[in-house]
C-alpha cells in the first residue's frame, strides 16, 4: 500500500523531542553549547539512541562515531534510504541547527510505526560526528569519512581545539563504535534543516528546495615565527606569528567586502595564538577562514587570493605559513530526480515551496559524492542562525517534515 498523500508526520511530537535536545548541553540564554564529542554531546546521543530504540529501530555506530538507526524494509538486502543531520552544535548553537534533520528522521521513523507502514527498503536514521567543526577541524568530518573523503586515521588523529584526539574523545565518552565506516550502498540520502539564511521567512515559504550549494573552501592556517621580548627587541628582526595570523583575516575580510557585490561571503572564524601574553612576541598562531560563492570561478578567484595573502602575512612578518587543512566544498551535486521529488511532494500536499542554493555547510555535501542526495529546507526566523536566538516555530518546520516524510518513503518504497 502507498502512504496516502494525508499522511502528515506529528508536529508536537517532533516538538517535544526538540525542547528535551534543548535542556542538554545548554549554552547562553535558551541556546546550545553542545560541542562534538564533549560530555553534552555524549548525553544527547544517549538519550537519542534511547528514543531510537523506544521506535524498535535497530542502531548502530561505526567507528568514526556516526549513528544509525535502521528501520526494517520489505527487502533488506536493499540498499537503505538514509535521512539525517547532526546534533552537535556550535559554541553558541542554536536549538535547530542540525537538530532538526536527525529528530525529524525519527518523527518520520515513529509517524511510519504509528501508520504501520513498512517500506521496500530499509530506513536508515543518521546522526553524522562532529559536523560543525567547531571542536575538531575540518567540519563535515565523520561524514567526510564516511563518503570516503578522509581516512579513519586522519579523523581519530584530529586534535581538539582543547587538546584531546577526535578518536581519543569518542573511546571517552563511548561512541567509539564497531561499524566499519562507510564502504556500502546507500540507496538515496535526505537532510532536513533550517534555512540558516533569512529568504524562506522574508518571503513567507514554507519549503526551501535545495537545488545546489554555494562553491566554499576553508584554511586552518599556522605561522611559526619566534619568541621575544616586546621591549628590547627591535622591529626589524621580529618574526610575531600573532600579527601574520591577524594580517591574514584581515585580509580575508577585505576579499568578502570585494565580493559581497555579488553575493560572496569570506570570514576570519578564528584566530589562536602562543604564549599569546603580555611582554612576549608569539611564536605560533593558528587562523581559521573560508570564503564562499554561488559562481565556483569566482570562489576559486577568493581562494586563490587567501592563499597568496597567507603568504604575504607570513612574509611581512618574517614569519613560515603552512596550510594545515583546506576544505572544498559545494557546487551542483544535488541528484536532479530527488531535487525534483522535493518539489513535487510540496506541491502535492500543498505547500508553498521556492529553489534556492545552500550558502552553509552540511554533510549532505559529502553524501552527495556517493548516493543521489536531496536537502530540504524550512524557515527559521530572520535567518538567525549559529546564535542562541536561532528559532524556528512549529508552523516552520511542519511543511518540510512533511516533505521529508513523503520524499522519504517515495523513495523507500520504489
Ligand atoms: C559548516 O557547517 C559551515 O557552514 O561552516
Ligand atoms: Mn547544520
Ligand atoms: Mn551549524
Ligand atoms: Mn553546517
Amino acid at each position: 500500500m502507498p502512504l496516502p498523500p494525508s499522511a502528515r508526520a506529528d508536529i508536537e511530537r517532533l516538538w517535544s523531542t526538540i525542547e528535551r535536545s534543548a535542556e542538554i548541553g545548554r549554552g547562553r540564554e535558551g541556546g546550545l553549547a553542545r560541542l562534538a564529542l564533549g560530555d553534552a554531546d555524549r548525553d544527547m546521543r544517549d538519550v537519542f539512541v534511547g528514543w531510537c530504540r523506544e521506535a524498535g529501530l535497530a542502531v548502530t555506530v561505526d567507528k568514526a562515531g556516526n549513528i544509525f538507526a535502521r528501520r526494517a524494509g520489505r527487502e533488506n538486502d536493499l540498499p537503505p534510504v538514509l535521512m539525517g543531520s547532526h546534533l552537535d552544535t556550535q559554541a553558541n548553537g542554536g536549538r535547530f541547527d542540525g537538530i532538526v534533520g536527525v529528530l525529524g528522521a525519527l518523527e518520520v521513523a515513529r509517524t511510519l510505526n504509528d501508520l504501520g507502514h513498512v517500506t521496500r527498503r530499509p530506513l536508515e536514521i543518521v546522526n553524522w560526528s562532529n559536523e560543525e567543526g567547531a571542536r575538531f577541524s575540518p567540519p563535515m568530518l565523520a561524514s567526510g569519512c564516511f563518503a570516503g573523503a578522509y581516512a579513519l586515521d586522519f579523523v581519530h588523529d584530529r586534535p581538539a581545539d582543547d587538546g584531546p584526539r577526535f578518536g581519543e574523545e569518542l573511546a571517552r565518552i563511548g561512541y567509539l563504535g564497531e561499524a566499519p565506516v562507510g564502504g556500502r550502498d546507500v540507496d538515496a540520502y535526505f537532510e532536513l534543516h533550517i534555512e540558516q539564511g533569512p529568504i524562506l521567512d522574508a518571503e513567507r515559504v514554507a519549503v526551501g528546495v535545495v537545488t545546489h550549494a554555494y562553491s566554499s573552501h576553508g584554511f586552518l592556517v599556522e605561522f611559526r615565527g619566534e619568541t621575544a621580548h616586546t621591549g628590547p627587541w627591535p622591529m626589524d628582526r621580529r618574526r610575531n606569528a600573532l600579527v601574520a595570523a591577524a594580517r591574514l583575516l584581515v585580509a580575508v575580510d577585505d576579499i568578502g567586502w570585494d565580493f559581497a557585490a555579488t553575493g560572496g561571503k569570506a570570514t576570519a572564524a578564528r584566530l589562536a595564538a602562543w604564549p599569546n601574553r603580555a611582554g612576549i612576541l608569539s611564536d605560533w598562531a593558528q587562523a581559521v577562514c573560508d570564503v564562499r560563492h554561488d559562481d565556483p570561478a569566482a570562489s576559486a578567484v577568493m581562494a586563490e587570493r587567501v592563499l597568496r595573502a597567507a603568504a604575504e602575512a607570513a612574509a611581512r612578518a618574517g614569519c613560515a605559513a603552512e596550510i594545515v587543512d583546506r576544505w572544498d566544498w559545494g557546487g551542483r551535486i544535488f541528484d536532479p530526480e530527488l531535487i525534483a521529488s522535493v518539489r513535487h511532494h510540496a506541491g502535492l500536499l500543498g505547500y508553498s515551496h521556492r529553489d534556492l542554493p545552500s550558502q552553509a555547510g552540511h554533510d549532505a555535501y559529502f553524501l552527495a559524492r556517493i548516493c543521489p542526495t536531496a536537502m530540504i529546507f524550512t524557515p527559521c526566523r530572520g535567518g538567525i542562525t549559529h546564535n542562541n536566538a536561532e528559532f524556528a516555530s512549529r508552523d516552520d518546520l511542519a511543511p518540510g517534515l512533511n516533505v521529508l516524510l513523503h520524499c522519504a518513503v517515495a523513495r523507500a518504497d520504489r
